[in-house]
């Protein structure tokens, strides 16, 4: 069998989650002509069928998937077809009711929503192998399924489970990944708080008890329930692949993920797919969007990736849900290509009338199509139709930022020395002054082959292992600039403080150590002088060692005030910088713009909030241009604009809130 590592398809996937069990067989008709009139070439279907395709237990019935696939392919809109694992039907809950989910404070989770049951039940690995087989078999060879769409968002809505089944697992797991009690106390330090276990059958799940759990004991919890999660993903895939040939995919939510560690998923998948959708109370949360879009695309590796899910407009789940404004939607969507998205896919097609989802946006809202959305879903699908060219090519950055969910669980846990000194705060920050810097960045594991990278940046790197540490200071020796954020390095793969003090493993990269950590009361904060300029900084401060560093920049009030805070230390032939307080945004611009001097990264001269990114194709670079400004802005370009087939040679105005696509010669353009 020759597997297919991208679905056939001729364009850009374009389309959306299609739902069609919620309507009659007459409004399926309608629908197809109208996917056809929006340019939709691609739906994922079957997602939430449990209960239609498995009605009772071992007994299927496919004839409406059958009629539907053969509809589908008669438009020519191949499928992404789902397997309906995130939703057990009715009769799984009441046939085993002990393969519910328990939460932390021992709750069991009931019908009547959607969830998954316990991942670690064996009825529930059981069921989710039968279905999965059973849709594969069938429709291995049906000539409109392109892509094999395994569950749906794991780890939401509910990801650690607390219940009988759980707890045995983890009791395996634990056996298989320490082989002794005495290596669990050991890595878990269990002699503090009179923890130490005698007897594997004592040993718990980290459920609510009177104090704080034990931190390691938490770490290890989540490495166990993504494991879990993703052991269930690999039955279904392994099912599938039993019988079908088509790629496998599973849909991740990237930076909006807790409980999946992407790295070893994207190495399960034969497609990465991503869902975002926008933060709307964040005024910029197209920052956050191309932070999504970025770290998709580098757990990809680089491969073109499919944008699996994001919304035409409002979403249905936020305290107050807010509309896009027109044109939005268009630099959603063109942002997540720029950035390595080869499929532009929506959640959902046609709004639900009835359910939980029923006001969210569509593509096909309630209002039909005589609606803004409607029209700029069809317009949108109109421009994708022309890039058909921009298909396979990549992204390429000088730039690295350290992303590790092993740091985020770490950094995440209770009792730390600053709750507001956070993994994704800190992310967001260096990200966004990146982003406004309009450099261009990856996402890289600590322990990654960094050498192709000019600058790496560890915004939260909370947990760093002695080998990431080894990693980054052989980084610098071989010429590499790090910049490195406060409360760095602190823990290893246990959350147990390094031996040699706080940051030991960067010691030798930074030339220091850190010797106490100095939060700030609210409205307390410091100013950090740096080359004239006054940066204000709150929440975080610390008392620096200096092994070699030189001051960079330097406290004033707060905590130590007239002490090192900025550092840059020359190891090898590279260099270490050091951030040791909690700067803003636009504190840290000219933080970055000295580091970027040192490491050879210009910075993009163009007005801020105009977004350029190049993808590089085999003969041609595409550089996808987002004006996300409230006034036109100009930038020299030379080649061809690809949404309206109009030559280019010198400046190229871009209206407010536009979109542009150009191709350019690879000798002449490259990153603009
Ligand atoms: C998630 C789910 C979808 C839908 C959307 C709504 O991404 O995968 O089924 O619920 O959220 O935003």
């Amino acid at each position: 069998m020759t597997v297919h590592t991208w679905p056939q398809l001729d364009g850009i996937a374009y389309g959306g989650d299609y739902n069609p069990e919620q309507w009659s067989r007459d409004v399926w008709d309608e629908d197809v002509a109208l996917m056809r009139e929006a340019g939709v070439n691609f739906v994922s279907v079957g997602i939430f069928s449990w209960a239609l395709l498995e009605p009772r237990e071992g007994e299927f019935d496919f004839a409406w998937l059958d009629d539907l696939l053969d509809l589908l392919h008669a438009h020519e809109i191949a499928v992404d077809l789902g397997t309906p694992t995130a939703s057990p039907p009715a009769w799984f809950y009441a046939t085993y009711p002990d393969a519910r989910v328990v939460t932390e404070d021992g709750t069991v989770l009931g019908f009547g929503s959607r969830g998954m049951v316990s991942h670690s039940a064996p009825e529930y690995r059981a069921a989710i192998e039968r279905v999965a087989g059973e849709l594969a078999r069938r429709y291995a060879d049906h000539p409109a399924v392109v892509l094999w769409h395994v569950h749906n968002e794991y780890g939401a809505p509910v990801s650690d489970d607390y219940s009988p089944h759980a707890v045995a697992a983890w009791r395996l797991w634990l056996q298989e990944r320490y082989g002794s009690l005495d290596a669990v106390n050991a890595a878990w330090g269990t002699n503090f708080w009179g923890q130490r276990y005698l007897e594997w059958e004592h040993l718990v799940a980290p459920a609510v008890t009177a104090s704080v759990i034990n931190p390691a004991m938490k770490l290890d919890w989540a490495r166990f329930t993504d494991e879990q999660l993703r052991a269930c993903y690999c039955i279904e895939r392994d099912a599938i692949r039993a019988h079908a040939a088509q790629p496998i995919t599973t849909n991740f939510m990237a930076h909006q993920s807790y409980n999946t560690d992407l790295w070893k998923w994207a190495q399960e998948v034969d497609v990465v797919s991503d869902d975002h959708y926008l933060w709307s109370p964040d005024p910029d949360a197209h920052v956050g969007l191309a932070l999504s879009a970025d770290l998709t695309r580098s757990v990809a590796r680089g491969r073109p990736w499919i944008l699996m899910e994001h919304s035409t407009s409002a979403v249905n789940w936020q305290g107050r849900n807010i509309a896009k404004q027109p044109g939005e939607m268009h630099r959603n969507a063109f942002t997540h290509l720029g950035r390595g998205a080869d499929g532009i896919l929506f959640f959902q097609w046609r709004a639900s009338r009835s359910g939980a989802e029923k006001f969210h946006s569509a593509m096909l809202p309630h209002a039909g199509t005589s609606s803004r959305v409607f029209r700029e879903v069809t317009s949108l699908g109109q421009h994708l139709g022309a890039l058909t060219d921009v298909r396979g090519s990549r992204v390429t950055a000088d730039v690295a930022v350290l992303y590790d969910w092993e740091s985020l669980w770490a950094q995440d846990l209770e009792w730390r020395p600053a709750d507001e000194l956070g993994f994704r705060e800190r992310m967001r920050a260096y990200y966004e002054r990146l982003w406004r810097d309009g450099v261009t960045v990856d996402f890289a594991h600590p322990e990654d082959d960094l050498s192709a990278y000019r600058l790496v940046v560890a915004p939260a790197s909370y947990l760093l292992t002695a080998a990431a540490g080894e990693n980054l200071t052989r980084y610098v020796a071989d010429g590499g600039t790090l910049l490195v954020s406060c409360f760095a390095a602190v823990v290893d793969e246990h959350d147990a403080v390094h031996a040699g003090g706080f940051g030991a493993p960067l010691k030798t990269a930074l030339g220091l150590t850190v010797e106490e950590f100095l939060p700030m009361r609210d409205g307390e904060g410091c100013v950090v002088e740096l080359d004239g300029h006054e940066l204000t900084a709150d929440v975080w401060s610390e008392d620096l060692v200096l092994d070699g560093a030189q001051v960079r920049g330097t406290y004033r009030g707060g905590p130590v005030d007239g002490a090192p805070a900025i550092t840059r230390n020359t190891h090898g032939d590279g260099t270490g910088w050091y951030v040791s307080s909690r700067l803003d945004v636009e504190a840290l611009a000219p933080v970055l713009a000295a580091v970027y001097a040192d490491a050879g990264v210009k910075p993009a001269d163009r007005p801020e909030g105009l977004e350029i990114v190049t993808r590089h194709g085999e003969d041609s670079d595409f550089v996808v241009a987002v004006n996300h400004r409230a006034e036109a802005a100009e930038f020299p370009v030379q080649g061809t604009e690809m949404l309206s087939d109009t030559p280019v040679d010198g400046m190229f105005r871009l209206g407010a809130g536009d979109v542009a696509v150009f191709r350019t010669s690879p000798a002449r353009g490259g990153d603009l």
